[in-house]
């Protein structure tokens, strides 16, 4: 009878810290937390280094005060300037510089029988790349490693929890959507769209519709801004508040759910 030989097999976790608010770290992240030899952290400059600081927070919150591994990389920036069709290589070469930059973390920080973790923002199933760079990293063939998911309380969550409102209506869908698509046009077929990624304001394009708006900026963090109401009358309101803090921070990060009501005739 042949006994296989035990491998040692790198592992990774995927873990959701919540949209800004320690307290929304779950049980079960905390627990991968503590089973976690080496963090990475990508920056990506100063613009996000606050970001960094609050991971690192949570990591002292929650870990033995030095007794954890931190290794930052420096995110490649993304050509934002391309546009149009042109969008999508330009998120493929980037992503494809982010597959370099963990594989190299993964082979050269991470011991063959450690456990490394990446600490992302909200959820990682939503609008996030971890998971589709560690599938390349893997296609690619130089590293292996076993990797799991913790779900995190995504930012969209965070939103409507604070303004006390679910995301659909009875029996009616939802559509999560980005600031890019909605440019496009109001989708079809929903009236409840939640708008991520959105750094023009999009919604002011809808202000002459019946819609309420749901906004929240830095949600879940000391510098949290909530906006609620008739999207005519609160989207001045929040142009003004945003362009204050984005002044202030020198970043935002907004998120809003755009209800439309029904029509009377
Ligand atoms: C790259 S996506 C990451 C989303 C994240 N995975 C999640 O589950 O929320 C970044 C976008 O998430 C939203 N976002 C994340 N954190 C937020 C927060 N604390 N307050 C408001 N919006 C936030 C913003 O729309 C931002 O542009």
């Amino acid at each position: 009878m042949a006994y296989g030989r035990l491998v040692a097999v790198r592992t990774i976790h995927v873990i959701g810290i919540g949209a800004g608010d320690p307290d929304q770290l779950t049980l079960q992240a905390v627990r991968a937390l503590r089973g976690t030899d080496v963090f990475f952290v990508l920056d990506k400059g100063e613009v996000k280094s606050d970001l960094t600081r609050l991971r690192r927070d949570m990591l002292d919150t929650h870990l033995p005060e030095g007794g954890y591994r931190v290794v930052e990389a420096r995110d490649p920036e993304r050509d934002r300037r391309a546009g149009g069709t042109a969008y999508s290589p330009a998120v493929g070469d980037w992503r494809s510089a982010r597959a370099g930059i963990y594989e190299r973390l993964i082979a050269e920080e991470l011991g063959e029988d450690e456990t490394g973790a990446f600490l992302v923002w909200g959820d990682p199933a939503l609008y996030d790349s971890t998971l589709g760079i560690l599938e390349e990293v893997l296609a690619r063939g130089t590293v292996t490693f076993a990797y799991d998911v913790v779900p995190g309380v995504s930012s969209v969550s965070a939103l409507v929890a604070r303004h006390r409102t679910g995301l659909n209506r009875v029996a009616r869908p939802v559509q999560i959507t980005t600031g890019r698509r909605l440019a496009e046009g109001f989708p079809e077929g929903v009236d409840d769209v939640v708008v991520m990624l959105d750094a023009h304001q999009t919604f002011r394009r809808y202000a002459d519709q019946d819609i309420d708006i749901y906004w929240g900026a830095y949600i879940g963090t000391p510098d949290e801004i909530l906006v609620s109401g008739p999207l005519a009358e609160a989207a001045p309101r929040i142009e003004r508040l945003r362009a204050e803090a984005r002044e202030r921070k020198g970043w935002i990060m907004d998120t809003y759910l755009l209800r439309r009501n029904p029509r009377g005739d």
